[in-house]
């Protein structure tokens, strides 16, 4: 489908992301000490550069799994329904979990994936979502660690697309549109 015209403003850079992963790392290292495993779980697509960093930042015994979950349906309405497409291929009951995701925006993706996972029992779950966009939420939720704050706009880059392009960006971006 064409799109209109539009360039992409560096938002947050690659520098700044990669500090503020170091940090996000530091925290999880505190909460999951003495793990004996901990399984990363990747919410596909977007999340896959967060996580491909995140997860070499840690020096804790870790298994790297991924989920796809997708939402249809009006995105005004709280009731929007999340499928998931792609389950895990690994065991997660009794186990250490951390669901990453690129962005928290609506909610919902999250808000379903962690009552999914849930009801399989691990001994515990965190979420971290490298950004957040707080003024769109539509259910209550709140991620565990959040890597930045940011205002309503359309972002790409650093894993996040827009019609599938540009999550290849080093970059956070912010879409403006030209024409
Ligand atoms: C985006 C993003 C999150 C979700 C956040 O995924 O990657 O997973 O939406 O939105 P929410 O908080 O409103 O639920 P998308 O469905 O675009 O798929 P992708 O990860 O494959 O890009």
């Amino acid at each position: 489908m064409p799109h209109r015209p539009y360039v992409i403003d560096e938002m947050i850079s690659a520098k700044s992301i990669a500090a503020r992963v170091e940090g996000l790392a530091r925290d999880i290292h505190e909460d999951f000490k003495g793990t004996d495993k901990l399984v990363v779980v990747g919410l596909l697509r977007g999340s896959f550069v967060f996580i491909a960093d995140l997860v070499r930042e840690l020096d804790l015994p870790v298994e790297v799994d991924f989920l796809e979950a997708s939402s249809y349906g009006d995105s005004t309405e709280s009731s929007r329904e999340v499928r998931i497409l792609k389950d895990l291929r690994g065991q997660i009951e009794g186990r250490d979990v951390l669901v990453v995701e690129d962005i928290v925006d609506t909610g919902h993706t999250l808000a379903h994936v962690t009552d999914y996972l849930s009801t399989r029992h691990p001994r515990k779950l965190r979420t971290i979502a490298l950004l957040d966009k707080p003024a769109r939420r539509e259910v209550d939720f709140k991620a565990t660690w959040t890597g930045f704050e940011i205002p309503d706009e359309f972002v790409v880059g650093y894993g996040i697309d827009f019609a599938q392009r540009n999550r290849n960006l080093p970059f956070i971006g912010k879409v403006r549109f030209t024409g």
